[in-house]
């Protein structure tokens, strides 16, 4: 049996009982009528994904891991290549660029929303750059309009990792905006979460469109094209029906053509028809979490924890409030210990793991990123928390930092 704690970090079972009737009327066709449905709803889910993030196409896939990794194959990245990011974020970033042969280079944070310091990108670029990897770290919107005329001038593709922001905005438009490509994660304890994993990913670039399609599905070829038994003048066909990137059976029989060495990690439809059901409500769920948070930082505000602090363009979401704090271990564990889930989340950072050992030289040199590893706890934020939970949220917080 999972623990049990007063204040979870996630109540979407509660959330999925809410909306109990619609989920279900939206899984029914999927298992029980044609298998076909499970296609054309992931299709629909990617349509409203793209309008719901101003972009022109959306490509699910099976989870954000994979989803970085299409990112910047699709964007050319290969080996040799490097690719600057951050050391506070998941091994899903890092290990896509070495995934790709790419090498990262990380860069510093700011202190006050622990998102890429804009300020210091410049300095990494090198001859060998050819991409900047930004995270929107625990739904902070990293500042990548500032960045976009640098990667401009240098002729660099950016990929915004939203894995954790779905919801959030920046500079008034939906996060990803001033990106090449933009991923959001599906994850269940993300603010738009599914049951299983699963992301997408959004560009207004058609060519970047058809390449992410391309990796997501095998690498067949989108549109009819010469198989090499067509050439051979053997075009009988096979029994492949052909999911092209109008969706499946949109190729016709027989036409079966690979032009890329691909994968294959869409987006389940089972899933897709619960994020199709929950999309609508993710804007009343985002106001949700930022009334929490606004809640906790009155509530905190005169203790000695320091709070995250945001650019007047920045409107976050919150996959959970991260404060920091002198003694992290002791406020992570009397939390826990009075029925609150907090964690650390991205701490330490990730080339203190033992799959990067020696291998970054950056090590000791990003004060900022090490510091705010040794300080973060993560307060639970969803949008089902009661004002009672949030009450006691505040109270337990501040007596265990001797403000109660
Ligand atoms: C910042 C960040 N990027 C990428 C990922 C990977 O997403 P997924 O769990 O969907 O593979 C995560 C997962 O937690 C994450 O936190």
């Amino acid at each position: 049996m999972p623990e049990t704690f007063r204040v979870p970090r996630s109540r979407a079972n509660k959330t999925h009982q809410m909306l109990r009737d619609e989920i279900m009327a939206a899984l029914e066709p999927i298992l029980f009528d044609d298998y076909r449905n499970s296609y054309a709803i992931r299709a629909e889910l990617e349509a409203a994904f793209a309008a719901e993030m101003r972009k022109r196409h959306a490509v699910a896939a099976h989870s954000g891991t994979i989803a970085l990794l299409l990112a910047l194959r699709a964007c050319g990245i290969g080996p040799g290549d490097q690719v600057i990011t951050v050391g506070n974020s998941d091994i899903s970033t890092t290990g896509a660029i070495s995934q790709c042969g790419a090498i990262p280079v990380l860069c510093d944070v700011a202190r006050s929303d622990y998102t890429i310091d804009v300020d210091l990108v410049e300095d990494l670029i090198t001859g060998k750059t050819r991409a900047i990897l930004p995270v929107d770290l625990h739904g902070h919107p990293a500042n990548v309009r500032a960045l976009r005329p640098l990667a401009d001038r240098h002729d660099l593709k950016i990929v915004e990792d939203a894995a954790l922001a779905s919801g959030a905005c920046d500079h008034g438009a939906p996060v990803g905006a001033f990106a090449d490509v933009a991923m959001f994660s599906f994850a269940p304890f993300k603010p738009l979460g599914s049951a299983g994993n699963g992301a997408m990913l959004v560009t207004s670039d058609d060519s970047l469109a058809d390449q992410l399609r391309l990796l997501v599905s095998y690498g067949h070829a989108p549109t009819l094209s010469p198989s090499p038994k067509m050439r051979e003048g053997l075009d009988t066909p096979s029994l492949f029906m052909g999911e092209g990137a109008g969706g499946w059976g949109s190729l016709p029989p027989g036409y079966q053509n690979y032009i890329a060495e691909g994968y294959n990690v869409p987006l389940d439809g089972l899933q897709a028809a619960l994020l199709l059901v929950k999309l609508p409500y993710l804007g009343e769920w985002t106001r949700q979490r930022r009334d929490i948070v606004s809640r906790l930082e009155a509530g905190l505000a005169d203790t000695s924890a320091i709070l995250p602090r945001f650019r007047a363009e920045s409107r976050p979401t919150f996959r959970s409030y991260a404060i920091a704090v002198d003694r992290q271990g002791e406020l992570h564990q009397g939390l826990r210990a009075a029925g609150i889930e907090a964690v650390i989340h991205y701490a330490p950072p990730i080339y203190e793991y033992d799959v990067y050992a020696g291998m970054f030289p950056e090590r000791g040199s990003l004060t900022t990123t090490e510091r705010l590893a040794r300080q973060i706890v993560n307060l639970p934020v969803t949008p089902e928390l009661t004002s009672d939970d949030v009450d006691y949220m505040i109270e337990v917080t501040r007596k265990l930092l001797n403000n109660g």
